[in-house]
């Protein structure tokens, strides 16, 4: 079996840590047994400034051809605000209607959490996450920008479809785990609009009687998430809310060094990342920490189907963390190819 794989490097670190994601991943392709050709494309901010191009057209005709794209990071603040990331990001997944976005959530060593006397038990959640609806639908605009009476809008937008797909999926991997509990994060009180996920979750869940149903708001989920995260199994919740909780959740976890995510539309092409940003002040100097985009990779295997690989780069990363053998998650402490290379020489002793 040989898997095409999409790279964009992109921006920043980007480019660093997304060539140790591919070193490990050719790494776990000859122990696992499979093959894969990556096709690598120079999209991101300096291709933009170049060309004058984003994106360009077919690029997501292109992309739909293959099992996976593996990105590294956008965001360049050369760039107007937001710009590349919507861009190249957002239109990957909107286009290609990537609506989940996974972000687990899991503590490999205590030292590593912030919060006093949590342990890896104590830390271990996916959050799933809406990935194309709410504040990102691009319903936005102002009038009379610039004068004092200007008015600026953005529509938080959920169908029902968007709604039931995304908390479905949920519950399928609610229902997989030992726990078998799902918790509804929404701000229901004041956005009425999210009555739509009150009802669609309470619907779906009557579909799924082994999984425990729970609910917070975002607020009180924040609180939780640093007061008790072992309350959390699974969680799935919208866009905007799904952003800001999940970098909360990486800090829990370790830090952004750590926190990996999956733009998933199950059985299509789908797009892999660390949930870092570019870190620009670090790029070209082997400072960056690679785990997140090696954390990505592992994701990505899921997702192809390579059950055995996915948790070979797992437990090559649990070893790594759980033992003394990583230091810190701080760029700087390691070199990123030194990471890489750790993780390939861990893999092969597995
Ligand atoms: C993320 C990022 C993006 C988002 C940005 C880059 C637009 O923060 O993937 O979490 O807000 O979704
Ligand atoms: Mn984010």
């Amino acid at each position: 079996m040989t898997h095409d794989i999409a790279v964009l490097g992109g921006d920043g670190i980007g480019p660093e840590v997304v060539r140790e994601g591919l070193k490990v991943l050719t790494a776990v392709a000859e122990v696992a047994g499979f093959s894969f050709k990556a096709e690598e494309y120079p999209y991101g901010t300096d291709h933009y400034f170049e060309t004058g191009v984003i994106l360009p057209d077919g690029a997501m005709d292109e992309f739909r051809q293959f099992g996976a794209i593996l990105l590294g990071a956008i965001g360049d603040p050369r760039a107007e605000v937001g710009l590349i990331e919507r861009g190249i990001i957002g239109a990957i997944r909107w286009d290609l209607d990537l609506y989940v976005n996974l972000r687990p959530i899991k503590l490999y060593s205590e030292r590593f959490c912030p919060l006093k006397d949590k342990k890896p038990e104590d830390v271990d959640m996916i959050f799933v996450r809406e990935n194309t609806e709410d504040a990102y639908a691009g319903m936005h605009g102002f009038v009379h920008k610039g004068s004092p009476l200007e008015v600026s809008t953005q529509t938080m937008v959920y169908t029902r479809e968007g709604v039931e797909r995304v908390i479905r999926y949920a519950f399928d991997i609610a229902k997989n785990r030992p726990r078998k509990q799902i918790t509804l994060i929404d701000k229901a009180n004041a956005v009425r609009a999210q009555d739509l996920w009150t009802r669609t979750f309470a619907e779906v869940a009557v579909e799924y009687p082994g999984v425990k149903t729970d609910h917070a708001y975002i607020d009180a989920a924040c609180m939780w998430m640093v007061k008790n995260p072992e309350w959390f199994d699974v969680a799935v919740t919208t866009n905007l809310f799904g952003d800001i909780i999940t970098d909360l959740g990486a800090m829990v976890q370790g830090g952004m060094g750590i926190a990996a995510s999956g733009n998933i539309r199950p059985g299509e092409v789908s797009m892999f990342e660390s949930i870092h940003g570019s870190a620009p002040k670090y790029k070209d100097q082997n400072k960056a920490n690679p785990i997140a985009t090696i954390a990505a990779v592992q994701l990505m295997l899921d997702h192809l189907g390579e059950k055995e690989a996915a948790g070979l780069v797992d437990r090559a990363l649990a070893n790594l963390l759980s033992g003394n053998r990583i230091k810190s998650l701080q760029a700087g402490v390691h070199a990123t190819d030194e990471i890489g290379d750790m993780t390939v020489e861990e893999i092969r002793a597995l």
